[in-house]
């Protein structure tokens, strides 16, 4: 095998998806702790007293000083390569978070087993559904009191319309949660704690679900109704096969608690089994036509997912993130900019390691780099050694928050029109019109916030923000002249002149869906 194909083999660059609080940052540390990045877990603490704005992954890197991009981090766990997306929840849920999204070749899915399905994790799960990226789902706190394993996996079912299979079953639930039954391998993995609050890795110890030694440690009674939940879920469950999952029609279950350990390093090791490598993706040619591009055997492309400003104040430059899709990346190779046209030298590719940038000299598919942006790259621009195709656009996703912004100062209009161009380039906010006036909408209340502080930093422009009372939007397939608004709603047009209707509540949109049946309504294009 050559160096390129094993190295895409090896690697795997998923994104966790959660609702804030599931555990997602309790997870990646376990992941961290697991592939020896770190050797106690349970550092980054008062998470809730912390400033808003930082995201768990920035305090990681302060306090343990390794290597993560801020859009990124690379580490290696028993043999395969690791890349975890950031996907930032809270206060930071931006658009960034469904972009980043799409540079991912799989996700995991934490649930929190007292909550079960919540409202962030279907939206980002419906971003996966779109772009295709098989889920695996991580049931986690089953330390906890919380909902029966099975109205759980129903849960999933019902609420995300997806097949569940269990590749694990709980034994005990709550305080008593001490293994999983392994359903392929038919034993039983016991777990126990090494450390107060799991900060070193849980012991394990595997034998036979079907030996004296299990009936014995498991208990009689809940021996019994453990072998009939199994058999239930033999009997009445879904079938499982990796081409499914990787269809995205199944998702894999585990039931876990991340921050006992117990449970997790048998979810690591059958997410590097399960999980695909770097694969091939679809572009365009200029004459319309579809190209596949294989990772291996295509020279480097890649493109950029996320844009940001002002990383670093004392360099004062904006950085780009690019996704490699294939063939080797070495520092400062010449590549084409489909969209400009004209060729470019990415140089200073950079990841952070120790706290510090530093230059990376190779990358391969699967791997995000961070080059400086001198003002040339957009959110979706493909960069390839060879040229002549484009990556599918990056889709833009239904704002729910809306404002009027105004310059405080007249007199400043002219850069805040420019500031305002340069930031709906970038894709930090979505511009929308009426007839005589402009909406700023976004997903998150973070976007706002940093366009205010950007057109300040930037532009010297102070700004007076006025929130609009819309709570929803969706775009509209369909003749306008015939579309029937509700008084409260607003119909406005985005940047691309496509109509799109503001709503007052997500029961109006309910409604005016029903007032429309020959118009499509479409909250992702
Ligand atoms: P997030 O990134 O998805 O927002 O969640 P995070 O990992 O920060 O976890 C949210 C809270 O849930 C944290 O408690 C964390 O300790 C707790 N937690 C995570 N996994 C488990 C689990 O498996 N079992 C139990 N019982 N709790 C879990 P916190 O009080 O907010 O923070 P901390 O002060 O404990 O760090």
């Amino acid at each position: 095998m050559d160096d390129l194909t094993q190295a895409v083999t090896k690697r795997r660059t998923f994104a966790i998806i959660s609702h804030p609080d599931a555990g997602k940052t309790t997870l990646t540390e376990k992941l961290l702790l697991y592939s020896g990045a770190i050797v106690t877990a349970g550092m980054v603490k008062g998470r809730k007293g912390r400033k808003a704005a930082a995201s768990d992954w920035m305090a990681m890197e302060q306090e343990r000083g390794i290597s993560i991009t801020s859009s990124a981090m690379q580490f290696t766990y028993k043999d395969t390569i690791i890349n975890v997306l950031d996907t930032p929840g809270h206060e930071d849920f931006s658009e960034d978070t469904y972009r980043t999204l799409t540079a991912a070749d799989c996700a995991i899915m934490v649930i929190d087993a007292s909550k079960g399905v919540e409202k962030q994790t279907r939206k980002l799960f419906e971003v996966c559904r779109l772009r295709k990226i098989p889920v695996l789902t991580f049931i986690n706190k089953m330390d906890m009191p919380g909902k029966e394993p099975l109205d759980l996996m129903n849960e999933v079912e019902n609420v995300l319309q997806i097949h569940s299979y269990a590749m694990n079953w709980p034994i005990g639930t709550g305080r008593d949660f001490c293994g999983v039954v392994d359903r392929n391998e038919n034993t039983s993995i016991f777990f126990s704690k090494t450390s107060h609050g799991g900060s070193q890795k849980a012991d394990l110890t595997t034998v036979s679900f079907q030996s004296s030694e299990a009936k014995q440690k498991i208990g009689s009674t809940n021996y019994t109704t453990l072998l009939e939940e199994l058999e239930l879920l033999e009997l009445a469950g879904n079938a499982f096969n990796t081409q499914d999952f990787l269809d995205g029609l199944v998702t894999p279950v585990f039931f876990a608690s991340a921050l006992t350990n117990f449970g997790v390093e048998p979810f690591f090791d059958a997410f590097i089994h399960l999980a695909p490598h770097p694969h091939a993706r679809m572009a365009d040619r200029p004459d319309g036509t579809e190209v596949s591009i294989d990772p291996i055997t295509t020279p480097f492309s890649g493109y950029v997912f996320k844009l940001q400003a002002n990383m670093d104040r004392r360099h004062r430059d904006s950085m780009a993130f690019i996704r490699i899709c294939s063939g080797r990346f070495d520092r400062d190779l010449i590549v084409k900019h489909h969209r400009l046209g004209k060729e470019i030298r990415l140089s200073r590719p950079h990841g952070m390691f120790a706290g510090e940038r530093s230059t990376l000299d190779i990358a391969y598919p699967g791997d995000i780099i961070g080059v400086i942006n001198p003002g040339v790259f957009a959110i979706g621009d493909t960069l390839s050694l060879t040229g002549g195709f484009n990556f599918k656009p990056l889709p833009q996703f239904q704002p729910e928050i809306f404002a009027k912004l105004h310059p405080k100062d007249v007199g400043k209009r002219k850069s805040f029109d420019k500031g305002i161009l340069q930031l709906t380039e970038e894709g930090a906010i979505q511009l929308l019109k009426t007839e005589h006036d402009l909406i700023f909408a976004a997903v998150g209340q973070l976007q706002f916030e940093v366009m205010q502080y950007r057109l300040k930093d930037e532009y010297g422009v102070d700004t007076v923000l006025t929130p609009l009372p819309y709570q929803c939007s969706s775009w509209i397939l369909g003749d306008m002249n015939t579309f029937s608004k509700s008084t409260s709603s607003l119909i406005v047009r985005d940047r691309l002149d496509r109509p799109m209707v503001l709503f007052n509540s997500p029961w109006d949109k309910q409604y005016s869906v029903k007032q429309n049946p020959n118009h499509q309504f479409a909250d992702i294009l």
